[in-house]
């Protein structure tokens, strides 16, 4: 079905390092990818002309459908590309994400990597402490500081960490999700300028927080001193003001990217008054130049246009409401071959976000949540869908709804996935 993909990766292999412009694109299942011909809302179309319902989105970059119209409209209208002057565009978004997030005080990146990078140099430099903490199993991009593990308790380099400057260890305490007393012991030499995490874990399957684990990191940030972080780049998903807004969250700083520039690359952190005034009295940082936080491209006309028109008119409050409710018949379906075939799996969702997982119950720290995937099984299921028409992200099992998704394409994903939990399992 894909003799021209196949074809193209070939020739790729001239130019580019393993034959794909970007190393992760690898990991599509099948052995090369299928190459893009075009993508529109939820549909994918590939250079051999098969079409896809794709529940990958750009693993979030796209949560807002491709192409949004609005976003693109305002992409034809540009005042200019990348001129190093502000434009209208960074308030509205400045104000959108205010008003979202209740932090007054904004900052944009290119990518949710490099706002997680600055926002941790800020943390380091208002407290003065050295280290950050993480939890287990954690994905922030590729920051330095969080290429940590435990095992057996123990922080360790995560396994396969490329080139790292220093060990991690070094830099990085590392807690379990949902145990509070690692929380309170890594915190408790007093050395932690930040907490940086995600509300759920996201990039080991999903893993949701216990009733008043979040209440309980925040109370202890504020008696150890160190600021809480709230990295929503994948948790946006719960809603036009991510966890944060949905669980009534106190963080002193957000990180976001992705999606919020319907796919044109953007990040952001934004941060509460007490930290913007520490920020700005730090008088002996150089923000503005040469002191580690910052990029050319960084805030340029072009992102903030896309996300000024993908906040105020594509992921907005009805869009949301529609993405979860899909994404409710998402594992309506799941569940219903699940308990048709007696596999002994679960889902776990995150409002428009769904993911299976190979284990009875929902895992409930990092550690289980590992242990609980098996990528031989993944690879079959990534497979099995592809070759009927479905994208599932490469990386897990995760399928996100965007605006444009029909309840006909989440019906595609139920009759594929049914199909592939009947060979497998009767
Ligand atoms: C929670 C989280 N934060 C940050 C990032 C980094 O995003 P990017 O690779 O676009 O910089 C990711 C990427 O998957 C992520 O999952």
């Amino acid at each position: 079905m894909h003799p021209r993909s196949r074809e193209l990766h070939e020739g790729a292999r001239r130019s580019l390092l393993a034959g794909v412009p970007m190393s992760w694109m690898s990991m599509w299942a099948g052995g090369h990818p299928v190459y893009l011909a075009e993508a529109r809302g939820a549909g994918v179309v590939d250079v051999d002309g098969n079409e896809y319902v794709d529940l990958c989105l750009g693993d979030t970059g796209a949560m807002a459908g491709h192409s949004p119209a609005p976003t693109v409209a305002a992409l034809r209208d540009l005042a200019g590309i990348t001129t190093m002057l502000p434009t209208e565009d960074a308030t509205r978004v400045g104000d959108e994400l205010a008003r979202r997030f209740g932090l007054p005080s904004w900052q944009f990146s290119l990518t949710a990597t490099d706002a997680n990078r600055w926002i941790l140099r800020m943390a380091r430099h208002v407290t003065g402490r050295r280290r950050v903490l993480v939890f287990n199993w954690c994905y922030h991009g590729t920051v330095d500081e969080t290429f940590v593990t435990l095992e057996d308790g123990v922080a360790r380099p995560r396994e396969g960490n490329v080139g790292p400057m220093v060990d991690p260890t070094e830099t990085t305490r590392v807690a379990e999700f949902n145990e509070l007393s690692s929380v309170e012991a890594a915190l408790a030499e007093g050395d932690v300028a930040c907490v940086l995490m995600e509300p759920a874990l996201t990039n080991i399957g999903i893993v949701l927080p216990e009733d008043g684990f979040l209440a309980g990191v925040r109370e202890l940030c504020t008696r150890a001193g160190a600021l809480l972080v709230i990295d929503e780049t994948h948790t946006l998903s719960a809603g036009p003001g991510g966890c944060t807004a949905a669980w009534g969250l106190e963080p002193d700083a957000v990180t976001l990217g992705k999606a919020i520039g319907g796919g044109v690359p953007i990040g952001a952190y934004g941060v509460s008054a007490e930290v913007a005034e520490r920020i700005m009295s730090a008088e002996d940082a150089d923000l503005e130049d040469t002191g580690g936080v910052g990029g050319t491209l960084a805030g340029n006309a072009l992102s903030l246009a896309a996300a000024r028109a993908t906040l105020e008119e594509v992921l907005t409050e009805a869009a949301f409401a529609r993405m979860s409710a899909l994404r409710e018949r998402f594992v309506a379906g799941v569940e219903r071959s699940f308990a048709a075939h007696a596999a002994p799996w679960c889902v776990v969702s995150l409002g428009a976000r769904a993911e299976y997982r190979f284990c009875p119950e929902p895992p409930r720290t990092g550690a289980e949540s590992a242990a609980a995937s098996d990528s031989r099984l993944e690879e079959y299921l990534h497979l099995y869908l592809l070759n009927r028409g479905v994208l599932i992200t490469p990386f897990h099992n995760m399928a996100l709804m965007c605006p444009a998704t029909t309840e006909a394409e989440v019906d595609r994903h139920s009759a594929a996935f049914d199909e592939a939990l009947a060979e497998l399992v009767d």
